[in-house]
């Protein structure tokens, strides 16, 4: 893409992209909140201040005093952000939003305390779907608290271009091992009935052709992953890890409470482990978009359409 930031061959373009990326993003967790009456109903100015952080750091955090236990919420949300095209996992419900929660062993939902989103151990740095698929690109999601647990489940939280813009400035060598099409693979994951997800091969940071936006695909596992077996590949992957593990001033904490909700464009994140009591189960609703969120200063009715329009 012409002038792209993220084209290692335009130095000019990424040297002016990096500075005024980091000269507006938000020092801490709380710029990253707005307060809404009621986020299935955004008031213009609510839904402008939401989009404008989601402009500058891909993530904002809306807080409000809505508890109802309603899948709605993250649905209209997110309709309100400009992302239309929902994303199921086979672990969703039927309406193609995750209850994330403990699961319990012996309900019908068992199968998915063998995964650790549904227990309450703690989470690595990822994205999310990172064993997709280019095709199924998860570019958004909301992550909508209903009850937060008796003590723990802090989320980390750090824009994956800043991230690319630590790499950049790290190596740019390792930023062009980690665009290579084979940089990270996830094995095959099989189960009773033979293959239930295919390998998955795939870089870590690629750039969308339609909107010249970055995406990342990662995950801190150790297992059920394998890097490329290089030397600037492993040397990247060590580098990302360390960064993430520093505790750098780009990487914000906060926890999710009643009411409140993440808003992204499927930035790296992790999640503290957490105790749950007879009265404070945490749940949190999860719902994952191919769109990435609209950019501000455009009417909600206008711009998806017009983005579609270009697909
Ligand atoms: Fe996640």
């Amino acid at each position: 893409m012409k002038g792209s930031p993220f084209d290692l061959d335009q130095p000019l373009a990424y040297q002016r992209w990096r500075d005024a990326k980091r000269a507006s993003h938000p020092a801490q967790a709380r710029d990253l909140v707005v307060n809404v009456a009621d986020p299935r109903a955004l008031s213009e100015a609510e839904a402008q201040a939401l989009l404008q952080r989601c402009a500058t750091a891909n993530m904002a955090i809306y807080r409000s005093a809505v508890q109802d236990e309603d899948k709605d919420i993250p649905l209209q949300m997110a309709r309100q952000l400009g992302l239309r095209r929902l994303d199921g996992n086979w672990l969703a419900d039927e309406d193609g939003i995750s209850q994330i929660e403990v699961a319990k062993m012996a309900s019908p939902g068992a199968e998915r305390g063998a995964y650790i989103p549904y227990t309450d151990r703690a989470i690595k740095w990822h994205t999310d779907g990172y064993y997709h698929p280019q095709s199924r690109h998860i570019r958004a999601m909301v992550l909508h608290c209903v009850r937060s647990a008796a003590a723990g489940g802090e989320n980390a939280l750090m824009d994956h271009e800043m991230a690319y813009i630590a790499l950049r400035e790290a190596n740019p060598d390792w930023v062009r091992a980690l665009m290579a099409p084979d940089a990270m693979t996830i094995p095959q994951r099989l189960d009773d009935d033979g293959v239930a997800r295919a390998e998955q091969s795939g870089p870590v940071f690629s750039v969308d052709r339609h909107d010249g936006a970055l995406h990342m695909r990662y995950t801190a596992r150790t297992r059920s992953v394998l890097w490329k077996d290089d030397a600037p590949t492993r040397a990247a992957a060590a580098f990302l890890q360390r960064l993430l593990d520093s505790a750098g001033p780009h990487v914000l904490r906060l926890r999710l409470e009643p009411g409140m909700g993440l808003v992204c464009n499927n930035v790296l994140h992790d999640r503290a482990g957490f105790v749950n009591d007879a009265g404070h189960a945490r749940l949190l609703y999860r719902a994952r978009y191919l769109d990435r969120i609209r950019l501000p200063g455009s009417a909600a009715s206008v711009a998806p359409a017009a983005a579609r329009s270009e697909q």
